[in-house]
């Protein structure tokens, strides 16, 4: 279904009559990609592998892959975007992998947060997702921190407690996008405050209403959508 927005914005059609058959994963097609493309479909595989893992639908043939696309990709985005080809035929594989445990245990808000503000304020997918993704885990965790402090475990990353984890987990994510060169705000990303406030209500509504939403781990009102929203535009840690 194509649905028509304010200014003209159009979204691309989905369905699984459409979705490819066959994928062909060579790494060498990846070799010629710039480095903004290497950084923001990197960090769209990471975002793959998170949200598979603690999405509702989640199970024990998603998981391995999952974690396993994770790990790849945090040991690799930034070699890979220096040029090392082994770094980015794992991120290309990493791709694969995640989109094996997606494919089946499904996504959550980031990117029904990302779908919705990236077509309106064209967001690269990949850049909307790493943006969105700290803010969203602090928001989830409330629901169900154990599977995000699993994460930060495997990634052998510091904490006693969850919520320690966690942090170390929004940490890591945060320095790899500054490393990276990707915004942490939407401001930062150069939506103008007028425009964003003049939408605020549509992407929110839009974003109840996209598929990833049933499978997040904690359910989420329009009033949530919104905040989540203000605060990816202002910078501010989630709290409710
Ligand atoms: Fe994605």
């Amino acid at each position: 279904m194509i649905t028509d927005y304010d200014k003209g914005v159009k979204y691309p059609v989905f369905g699984y009559e459409i979705t490819p058959d066959i994928a062909i994963i060579d790494p060498e097609l990846t070799y010629s990609m710039p480095a903004d493309i290497v950084a923001y479909t990197g960090m769209d595989a990471l975002t793959h592998g998170i949200e598979a893992y603690v999405s509702t639908m989640h199970s024990s043939f998603t998981d391995p892959l999952a974690m396993q696309s994770i790990k790849q990709v945090v040991n690799n985005i930034e070699k890979s975007i220096s040029g090392d080809k082994e770094a980015r035929a794992e991120m290309h594989y990493a791709q694969a992998i995640a989109g094996m445990a997606f494919g089946n245990g499904f996504l959550g808000i980031v990117h029904s947060l990302s779908h919705k503000s990236g077509a309106i304020f064209k967001i690269p997918h990949g850049v909307a997702n790493a943006l969105y993704l700290p803010y969203v885990i602090d928001y989830n965790k409330k629901a169900d921190s154990s599977r995000y402090a699993d994460i930060a475990r495997m990634l052998g990353l510091n904490g006693s407690t969850d919520n320690e984890l966690i942090d170390s987990l929004t940490d890591l994510i945060r320095r790899l996008n500054k490393s990276l060169n990707l915004p942490l705000t939407l401001k930062e990303f150069g939506v103008e405050e007028g425009e964003f406030e003049k939408l605020l209500d549509k992407m929110a509504a839009g974003a109840i209403e996209d598929a990833c939403t049933p499978s997040n781990p904690r359910e989420v009102s329009v009033e949530d959508m919104k905040k989540i929203y203000v605060a990816a535009f202002k910078g501010e840690k989630i709290e409710f």
